[in-house]
Parts: C-alpha cells; structure tokens; sequence
C-alpha cells in the first residue's frame, strides 16, 4: 500500500497519493486554482503559469500542475502577489490577441474570454508588433495562428493520447506556431481531439466554423454508435432554418478525460429522415407473419435486440446475425476455462497496463478507443506492447515496442506459443500440464514464422510489469478454430496476472450476443431483414423497404467493451415507425422501447433498474458513472483444450477486409464529413506480385462475390497482402477477414 503525503492548502488537511500533484490533490478536495494548459489525460503541458501557488519556507512561486507535495508543506492558492501575478499573466495572452469574440465559434466557452473576466484585465499595460500568421487550412480541421495562445494542449493529447504525434510547436519567440510535424499540411488521423481541447478558437472544425453560437445549441448526451468503445459524447443541436427541422451541429465530448475518434466526432449526420408510412409498415407486417427467420446486424439497442427475441419467440421463427454469434460462441468457450461469462479487463485497466500483448486486430483501425487507452499506457506508464498481426500498421508504431508477425490463418498456433511462454512455469493441472507437455513446438514454430527468441524477447520485456494486458481481435473470434483460441487465452487469464478483453467488432456485438438466441446462418428465402439483407428489409439505412430510426435518433442501451450498459439518447426526432410499434401488432406491448431496459435477460447480468434511472455522466473526477456494469455470471468450468489443429496456409493473392481510418460501417459511409476511401491498398511487393499498378480498377474475387474497386499503391504497407475495406460493399466482415482472392485488371483509366 502507497504511502499517503499528509500536507495542507488553504488550511485545510489533504492527503495525497504517489504521482498526485498539488493541482490534482486541490481538485480533489474541492479547492480552485486557475489553469489554462492543464488536462488531467495528459501531462502537464506546464507552459501558462496561471497555476502558480505558494509553499510555506519556499522561495518564489510553484507550478501546481507538475509539483507533488511534500509532507507537511503548506500551500497557498489565493493571496495579493499570485492573483496579481494571474493578472499580468491574462494580460500577456491578451497582447494582440484579435478581439473577434463576436464571430468566434469559441465565443460563450472560451477560456481567454472566461479569465480575462475572472481576472478583471480591463486595461493593457503591454504591446507587441503584430504578425502576419494567415489562417491554416487542414482538411478537417482549421488552424488560427493569431488566436493560439500557445499552450501546448493540442501537441500533448496528439501525442499522448492519440499517437499520431502529428503536430509540434515552431518556436520563433513571439511569432511561435503550432506546425505539422514532418509534413507541409497536416497528415494524421482526423480525431479533432486537438480542436476540443484548445483552450481557445485557433483550432476549429472547419465544417462548423461560423455556423451557429455555442449557447444556440442544445447538448444531448449520449453514445457514440459507431464502435464499440462506447465513447461519451454529447451532439449538440439547433433548428436548421426559419421552418427548418433540428440537425445536428457538431459532437463535443468531455475531453477532460475522454477521447473521441474522427468518426465520432465528425461523423454524426446518419440519422434516417423518413414519415410514416402505412403501406410499408403493413408490408413488414405481413413479411414477418410468413418469415422464417430475421437477419440483424448488432448496429441496435439493447431494447430493439430484446423485441427482436420477444418476436423470435412468438413467431417460432430463427434470429441470425452471424456477428454476434460468433462473439456469443467465442466467449461461452472462454467461459468453460475461466468459469465466468465477462472478459476481466476494461479500457481503463488497458492505460493503466505496463505491458499488453495485442493480437489478432488491425487495432487502430477497428477500436480507435483501444488504440488510445494502448497509447495512453504507452505514454504514460512506460508500457511494453507486443502487436502480435500478419501485417505491420504505421498507426502503431509509436507505442509498440515488440512486432510480432505470425503467419496468416496460423492464430491457434500463435495463442499456444503464447500460453507456453507465459504459463509454462505455472502451477497447472494434470489436464493443462499434459497439453504443454505435448505441443509439438517446432512444428508450431516453423508453421506460424515466430521464433522461439521473439518469444523469449517478450517474456524479458514483460518480467518487471505488474498490470498485464491480452488483447484479442476480430481475426481470432472469426477464425474457424476460435473456439480453441478462447479457451487457450482464458487459461492464460487463468494462471497469470494478464487481464483479458475481447473486442467486440460493432456498437453492441456484446448486447445482442448477450440476449438473442442466435442460429447459424443460412441461405433461406422468406427472411426479413433488419439493418441487413434480407426479402423484406426494414432499415435505418434509408434503404429499406420500411424505415425505422437510426441510434442518433433513439433512446436506448448498448454493451461496450467494458461490459458497461450505457444509456444513449435522442437527438433528432424521427417521424416513422418503430420496432415497437411493430411488436405491439404482435400483441408483444409495452408504450416505450425503452421500457424493456430493465428486462434485459439477468441471465447474462443485466440488472433491473428502469432507463429513466441510469445515470449518464463522468463524475469531476473522470470516473465513469454512465449506465451500469453488467453482474459478473459464474459458469461450468468444463473445458478442455485440444491440442492445436494442422494450421492452414494461405498461399497466393490475399486480401484482408479491413476498414480506412474513420470509417467502420454502412453508418459512417453516409455521413457528409467523413471521406470515402473505398481503394484496394497495397505495397509496391502486393502490385507487382498482382500486376496491377496504382489507379487500376480491379476487379477482386473471392469465392462468388465480386467487387470493383481502384488499387491505391500504399507506401506504407509491407508485404504481399493487400487491405480492402468492408464498409461500403456486401462483403460479410463477420467472416475471418484474410482471404484468399482473385484480382484482375479491369482497366487503368
Ligand atoms: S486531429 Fe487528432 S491526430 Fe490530427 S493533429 Fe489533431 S489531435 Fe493529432
Ligand atoms: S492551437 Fe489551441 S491548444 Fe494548441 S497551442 Fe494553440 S491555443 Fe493551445
Ligand atoms: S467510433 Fe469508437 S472510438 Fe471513435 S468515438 Fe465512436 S466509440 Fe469512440
Ligand atoms: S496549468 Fe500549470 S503551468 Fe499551466
């Protein structure tokens, strides 16, 4: 147990923690000292000052932001010389900056405009010569040089929290900049974190600049319904037009202690505008009545997924949503050796790790909210990271440590070379002994191309660690022996002190696997779709033969990777109809959706509280307070792990279904600001083994489906397999996403 450092500020008697600052420590306690380059996700930026404070016997001023107490000091926040030093301070960021609060979109939520108030600078004592610093156009993004106030809050969370590391400050003194790092324009990621901590109005989203005063906006909490992350964030609304409807303005997030992707932030216009309409609900009537199975994607509620099963069971018919059950089936395999339903670990436990094995994802890409908590514990706690993957990804090189490529389809075998190398000096059982002492390493070794050194190389790097991570990916819940992976990876969890988390690939992949009873797919005819194909297809997609709402247009839950039932709302109407009102025909009644919230199935641990009574909030301090946790469910512990199959090889043309940055699904593919980057990207080695040259339609083949697209050659990808993105074609990306194909050249126009 830590040692508490017992001290006093202002009088009063605080303690404090290892790492804690006299900062964190007031915040704590309630007591206020200004800040204007302070974020508690990062460390402190410690370029403004106004955090000063004075100790007791201690010469001058102290940052309080980057000091820890020591016992006993005294502290003093408030008193004539510090709140005159705050003043000239204000006045300094004050020199030049341009009075343009009446077109600044940071107008009404600006730090400069707030303490310049708090601190009455109402004359300027100093001057400066003003610069030419013309605005910056990056894309997404718009950089104001004239109003930055160089704080350095922007160059931290890039770095520390996102891991782009894309921009840096150019010093030149009082012509100092924020610049591109490496690059003319900027060339990262598009999170925006950057525009959402600036403090002030030089960095705006370009897309809402001048359209509309912070305080016209009406803020609706809710969840982001693109990933699985489940990020907080909050869309603010307005009407559009003198008659017009309500749309959505822009997404902020509590950027405090919460980080955001660009397809959260940006990505928000995907709400389905549709009326009622009688005749297609009647359709959809009589489409259910003949149906023998709905097909559903887990882009729903919680709520939609528990009416869905309610029909299931009263229309006698079958629910696929292969998704889903893939994830349900991955997870019951885990639990026969763990003996519990819930994955162990959370985002917070993943920044907190000091050392984290990830396998089996093109993680950036597919968790955005993963890929930040890996850089935050990279960043911040020194963490090793192993990214264990077929392919290299540039995103991730800034906080691996260890890369670890295996073979192609050969996961089985890498999860059991893991499970060697860590548990093989475990006290095991009888059972779990014999299947160590029976794996025939070398033919594991020669079969997944990683060497008996790469291991031995982890095991010294994660030696002195004490928080442990295993991160398990989509290529392992999809691959046809995933049963096997889960029960390897629980035993894993089992006899070591890694923590263990399984990505869920959609929004609520973890719901629906929680409430629906799921049957395999097949190819039957009479199925009614829902937000999927299918006879009769009811959609939030526009697309549909019946419209229904999309998750930015209704109230409801979803599961997110933390095994966290989180409240989301509406912030646009929608004048249709429902999956209720759907259900209601079939005598299945309640008013609201949301009143099924507390009749989530307990037999997966969601509790019985009433959606009105979930909280939806992060407490000042950052802990997370929205929804709830689901209850942990004990389970048989009657597994037993086969000795790893023959491991298949996938020679020839190979592609991997995997989506661009900002982009997840058909959702984010209809969102205005989000750019649609539908190539087929390969290496220079990919196009020559494929013959085929940059700009090339192509046309790529695996099994009976075909899809053109342009081939993009990708400097930045290695090897022989090529990327290609799912979310705008008809290809299942609940399948093993490595695949053998076929590609031909169309034509070089
Ligand atoms: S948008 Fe995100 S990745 Fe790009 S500079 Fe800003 S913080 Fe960095
Ligand atoms: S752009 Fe904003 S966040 Fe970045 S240094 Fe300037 S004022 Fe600070
Ligand atoms: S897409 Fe995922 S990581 Fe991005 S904001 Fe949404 S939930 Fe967070
Ligand atoms: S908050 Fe301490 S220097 Fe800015």
């Amino acid at each position: 147990m830590n040692k508490l450092i017992n001290f006093k500020i202002d009088g009063i008697q605080v303690e404090a923690q290892k790492g804690e600052t006299i900062l964190t420590v007031a915040r704590k306690n309630g007591i206020y000292i200004p800040t204007m380059c302070y974020i508690s996700k990062t460390t402190p930026c410690a370029s403004c000052r106004m955090c000063v404070v004075e100790a007791k016997g201690v010469e001058g001023f102290i940052l309080s932001c980057n000091t820890p107490p020591t016992e006993g000091i005294e502290i003093t926040t408030h008193n004539d010389a510090l709140e005159n030093e705050r003043t000239n301070i204000m006045k300094l960021y004050d020199v030049n900056h341009p009075l343009e609060c009446g077109v600044c979109d940071k107008s009404g939520e600006c730090d400069l405009q707030n303490k310049t108030l708090e601190f009455n600078v109402e004359r300027q004592d100093f001057s400066a010569r003003d610069q030419l610093r013309p605005l910056q156009h990056w894309g997404l993004i718009d950089y104001e040089p004239s109003l930055c106030i160089l704080c350095e809050k922007c160059v931290h969370v890039c770095n520390e929290v996102i891991g782009d590391d894309a921009i840096e400050v150019k010093f030149g003194g009082y012509s100092s900049t924020i610049i591109p790092k490496n690059s003319d324009t900027l060339d990262c990621t598009f999170c925006g974190e950057c525009i959402a901590v600036c403090p002030v109005g030089a960095l705006t989203s370009s897309n809402f600049k001048y359209r509309a005063n912070a305080w016209e906006l009406n803020r609706v909490p809710a969840t982001c319904a693109h990933c699985s992350a489940g990020c907080p964030l909050e869309y603010e609304t307005r009407h559009s037009g003198v008659n017009g409807s309500d749309e959505i303005y822009r997404v902020k997030n509590n950027f405090e202690f919460a980080s955001l992707c660009g397809a959260g932030r940006f990505g928000f216009d995907f709400d389905n505008k549709a009326k009622r309409d009688e005749t297609a609900f009647n359709r959809a009537i009589e489409a259910l009545k003949n149906a023998k199975a709905i097909r559903f994607s887990s882009m729903i509620t919680n709520e939609e997924a528990h009416i869905l099963e309610l029909l299931r069971e009263k229309l006698g018919i079958k629910l696929f949503n292969e998704d889903a059950r893939k994830f349900a089936e991955f997870m019951r395999a885990y639990s026969t050796i763990s003996g519990k339903l819930h994955h162990s670990a959370t985002l917070d436990a993943i920044k907190q790790s000091d050392a984290a094995i990830i396998i089996g994802s093109r993680i950036a890409t597919d968790n955005p909210g993963v890929r930040y908590a890996l850089t935050t514990a990279s960043k911040h706690n020194g963490a090793k990271i192993l990214y264990a993957h077929p392919m290299e990804d540039v995103l991730m090189q800034n906080v691996t440590t260890q890369f670890m490529k295996y073979e192609v389809g050969t996961e089985e075998g890498v999860m059991a070379l893991l499970a060697y190398a860590i548990l093989k000096d475990s006290d095991l059982d009888n059972d779990e002994r014999a299947f160590f002492d029976d794996l025939d390493l070398g033919y594991l070794y020669a079969e997944t191309n990683i060497g008996e050194e790469e291991l031995s190389f982890m095991m010294q790097s994660f030696a002195r660690a004490k928080k442990r991570t295993l991160i398990l990916g989509n290529d392992l819940i999809a691959h046809e022996r995933s049963k096997n992976i889960a029960k390897l990876a629980a035993l894993i969890e089992k006899y070591s002190d890694f923590s263990l988390i399984v990505i869920p690939r959609e929004v609520n992949t973890l719901g629906v696997s929680l409430i629906n009873s799921l049957d395999v797919d097949e190819n039957i005819s009479n199925v009614v779709g829902y937000n999927a194909k299918g006879d009769f297809i009811i959609s939030s997609l526009g697309d549909g033969d019946l419209d229904i709402p999309a998750l930015n247009q209704q109230e409801g839950t979803v599961v997110n990777i933390d095994n966290r039932v989180l409240p989301t709302n509406v912030a646009l109407n929608f004048e249709g109809y429902s999956l209720n009102d759907i259900a209601q025909v079939f005598e299945i009644y309640k008013n609201n959706t949301v009143d099924y919230t507390k009749e989530l199935n307990k037999n997966s641990g969601f509790k019985e509280i009433d959606f009105d009574d979930l909280e939806n909030f992060l407490s000042p301090m950052g802990e997370d307070s929205r929804g709830y946790l689901l209850d942990e469910v004990i389970c048989e512990v009657n597994g037993r792990i086969e000795e790893p199959d023959d491991l298949p090889e996938f020679n020839g043309t190979i592609v991997y279904h995997c989506d661009p940055v900002l982009q997840f699904n058909n959702y984010t593919n209809r969102t205005k600001q989000l750019p649609k980057e539908n190539f087929l990207r390969g290496s220079a080695q990919f196009s020559v083994a494929a013959k085929i040259s940059d700009g090339d339609l192509v046309e790529i083949s695996f099994g009976s489906t075909k899809i053109q697209r342009e081939f993009k050659l990708d400097n930045e990808l290695k090897g022989t397999i090529a990327l290609n993105p799912a979310f705008d074609i008809d290809v299942d990306a609940s399948r093993y996403r490595f695949e053998k194909s076929k590609i031909v050249r169309v034509s070089n126009e």
